[in-house]
């Protein structure tokens, strides 16, 4: 097929550079936007006086009569042709003849791509910020039937104080709510019509640029048309929400993993989100959530890519940035599948309270509240501290827990330790007795359930 740039060549392109260089494998995602992007511009240029009502009559039916065979399949999108740019207006001129190559009027790929992609992604936002609900909504679920689940809270993966499940849950929940400001956040920002740029240095025509911009409900236009057609950092904000997205869905992959071990047992994940292996025939892998882990490598990838592909170029368009397209769009359809089998996987996991109530028993989990009981009565916590220190050894070397240690030993240590201090101990008392702002105490978790409810009500 003869190029539209053809006429200052003597010669073709050749058939691998032309592979090379072609980006219609991957751009033909955009195919809506960019007609779009194309309706919205002839109708400015005939408003403008700059193509006639007519011509814009019959590029308009041309191109909706392209985007509609496209959707329905009979017109397949031809893999030869450079980019989806080039694809549309080569079928529109096909159809409607010569009136097709009045579209690209005031109008250069460059700016178009960059129309293109912004209106693609700011769609897929959408769609990555229903699923950030989704999952929220599900951790919200599963929190709300686990309030009472006591178990041990780590740091360093060492036992270390109770805490109730659902405050363990809530926690990502918080996560994810940052997840779905800064995508609302990035959003805002890449919704600026780049169109009107042109080349880079704008155009000489009359255009409206503002007017295009409403048209495609963009909340402004780009200020200057060289950052215009070269500005990609909406790819990059959008590469880093993914990538904090995927963040968190690792570590919180990495903890159902552990906890579906039989060294945990905290809870079981359903048949439909495991696999079996093809030798033990005892195994039940959570494959899902592996591969969730795994693929957050392949995301921080396509982040790092885009940057370092952005790196140095020089003002304005360079070719380098149409490996923009394949990185952000792996990049959101990654975040997307990992999301949409998470939520299911979390709201059909069962919880095992009992287990993680016997994991809590153990380990010494309530030495600080120990310490904290010292301290109520009169002692400085660094005292009560080195005391409760010195009691976990001798329960250690006795082969005793603090629950079981004789309260004769307890006054060895320390006249304050009285009966109360069993009761003061208890896995129970230790979480219900939280009461500072945020805690695991049953107020705070209360709050945050409330919290996270008023959240999604209000992002619907
Ligand atoms: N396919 C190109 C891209 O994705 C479109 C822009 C081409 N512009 C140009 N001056 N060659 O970036």
């Amino acid at each position: 097929m003869e190029k539209m740039w053809a006429g200052r060549f003597l010669s073709a392109l050749d058939r691998q550079a032309d592979d090379f260089n072609s980006s219609i494998h991957f751009d033909s995602k955009m195919v809506k936007e960019d007609i779009e992007g194309s309706l919205a511009h002839a109708a400015m240029l005939a408003k403008q006086g700059i193509i006639t009502y007519d011509d814009c009559a019959s590029i308009t039916d041309g191109l909706k009569g392209i985007l509609s065979d496209v959707l329905e399949g009979t017109l397949p999108i031809d893999m030869e042709a450079e980019d989806i740019h080039m694809f549309v207006e080569a079928e529109l001129t096909r159809r409607i003849g010569d009136v097709g190559k009045r579209l690209h009027t005031a109008r250069s790929r460059n700016d178009q791509v960059a129309l293109d992609l912004r209106m693609y992604l700011r769609n897929e936002a959408k769609t990555i910020r229903s699923s950030l609900l989704t999952l929220i909504e599900a951790i919200h679920e599963q929190a709300a039937a686990n309030t009472d689940a006591i178990m041990p809270g780590y740091t360093h993966l060492q036992r270390a104080q109770p805490v109730v499940f659902a405050h363990h849950l809530l926690a990502y929940a918080m996560m994810f709510i940052r997840d779905v400001g800064r995508l609302d956040d990035c959003v805002k920002r890449m919704n600026v019509s780049p169109l009107g740029s042109c080349a880079l240095a704008g155009t000489t025509y009359p255009t409206d640029r503002m007017a295009v911009a409403e048209a495609l409900h963009f909340d402004g236009i780009t200020m200057n048309s060289m950052d215009g057609v070269s500005d990609r950092d909406f790819c990059v904000e959008m590469l880093s929400v993914c990538s904090l997205i995927m963040m968190h869905l690792s570590r919180f992959s990495e903890e159902v993993i552990l906890w579906s071990s039989w060294e945990f047992s905290f809870v079981e994940l359903s048949d439909a989100y495991t696999t079996g292996s093809s030798i033990m025939p005892q195994k039940k892998n959570s494959d899902m959530a592996e591969l969730v882990r795994g693929k957050t490598g392949r995301v921080y990838g396509d982040l790092i890519g885009t940057l370092t592909m952005l790196k140095g170029l020089p003002l304005a368009y360079n070719k380098d940035m149409q490996e923009d397209k394949e990185s952000v769009f792996d990049g959101i359809e990654t975040v997307q599948k990992c999301l949409s089998i998470f939520a299911p996987m979390l709201s059909t996991m069962k919880v095992k309270k009992d287990k993680m109530r016997e994991a809590a028993s153990r380990g010494f989990i309530n030495a600080t509240d120990l310490a904290d009981y010292l301290t109520k009565k009169g002692m400085p916590f660094r005292s009560a501290y080195k005391i409760v220190g010195n009691i976990v050894a001798a329960c250690i070397a006795g082969g005793n827990t603090l629950e079981t240690l004789p309260m004769e030993t307890y006054k060895s240590f320390s006249d304050l330790f009285e009966e109360d201090l069993f009761e003061e101990i208890s896995l129970d008392t230790c979480v219900k007795k939280r009461i500072s702002a945020g805690s695991t105490g049953p107020d705070s978790v209360m709050a945050q359930l409330d919290y996270v409810k008023a959240f999604l009500a209000d992002a619907e």
